[in-house]
């Protein structure tokens, strides 16, 4: 159950070695969340991050592979999840990737896995996980936006176009969950230093991973339905998202 702070007693987590997932939970498990399944590609990185998690006092912690292109295993996952942990108070959507955005380098196979990885694998299993919530009648769902989606960049348009198909997505999710007991915080962090970003030159107002795992489970406690991390990246994308075109492509990177 969420106890009356918003804090979790059980979570999967989508994308389970992302650091910023990491990060997150390493801030929960001394609060009071027991029991965690990490999915993703990597069962050996998974085994690392529960590792870490069981040295700050997280009692139970399970690993699953999980591709969130591969639409078929969706469902399967979700209903292995729910009968791990019993009930499912959190869903952490933290899975995504970078990829490429140089047009010279991308062909059909690069966008639709792109589209996949981050929009549609993501949304898909959103769905089996809210429907599940819905019908126990309660749960958390926080999806890992970014920025690069409120207005897409020439320098990374296919991975910014993802997040602003995901993020239209949960937004709208969260609308039509509302009075159901199942609530959706979508998170638009600007430039994270994780292994993501690791080598880039960083961006406007950068932050680390820790920063974004404080605001979510700020979020978490006063029941936010978007988060901006840092803050004023809010305003600086409502100048930023009318800006004219040519403007825009020059300072766009
Ligand atoms: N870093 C930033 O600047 C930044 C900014 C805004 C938003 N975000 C978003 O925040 C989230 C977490 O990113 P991060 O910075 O923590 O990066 P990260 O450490 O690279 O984490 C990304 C995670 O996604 C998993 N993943 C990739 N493809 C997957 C697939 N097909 N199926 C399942 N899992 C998959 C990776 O694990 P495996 O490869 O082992 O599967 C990894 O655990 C991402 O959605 C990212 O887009 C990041």
């Amino acid at each position: 159950m969420i106890d009356g702070t918003g804090m979790p007693e059980t979570a999967v987590v989508i994308g389970g070695s992302s650091d910023i997932a990491a990060a997150v939970l390493k801030l929960l498990a001394p609060r009071r969340l027991r029991s965690v399944v990490l999915a993703g590609r990597s069962l050996e990185n998974l085994v690392q991050v529960g590792n870490d998690l069981r040295g700050v006092g997280l009692q139970s912690v399970h690993c699953r592979h999980l591709d969130v292109a591969a639409t078929a295993s969706l469902a399967p996952f979700t209903a292995e999840a729910v009968g791990i942990l019993g009930q499912v108070d959190l869903v952490l959507v933290a899975a995504g990737q970078l990829g490429t955005s140089v047009l010279e380098d991308l062909g059909a196979e690069d966008v639709s896995s792109l589209v996949a990885t981050n929009f549609a694998g993501p949304a898909a299993l959103v769905t089996e996980f809210a429907k599940y919530m819905v019908h126990q009648g309660y749960g958390r769902v926080v999806v890992l936006s970014s920025v690069a989606g409120v207005r897409t960049r020439k320098a990374n348009f296919v991975y910014g176009s993802t997040k602003a198909g995901l993020d239209g997505f949960a937004t709208g999710l969260s609308d039509a969950l509302a009075g159901t007991g199942v609530t959706v915080n979508v998170v638009r962090p600007g430039f994270v230093s994780t292994k993501m970003t690791a080598g880039m030159k960083p961006a406007v107002f950068p932050v680390d991973a820790q920063a974004v795992a404080r605001a979510i489970v700020r979020g978490l406690e006063t029941g936010q339905q978007v988060t901006w991390v840092p803050p004023k990246l809010r305003y600086l994308f409502a100048v930023l998202r009318l800006l004219p075109s040519p403007l825009w492509r020059r300072l766009g990177g």
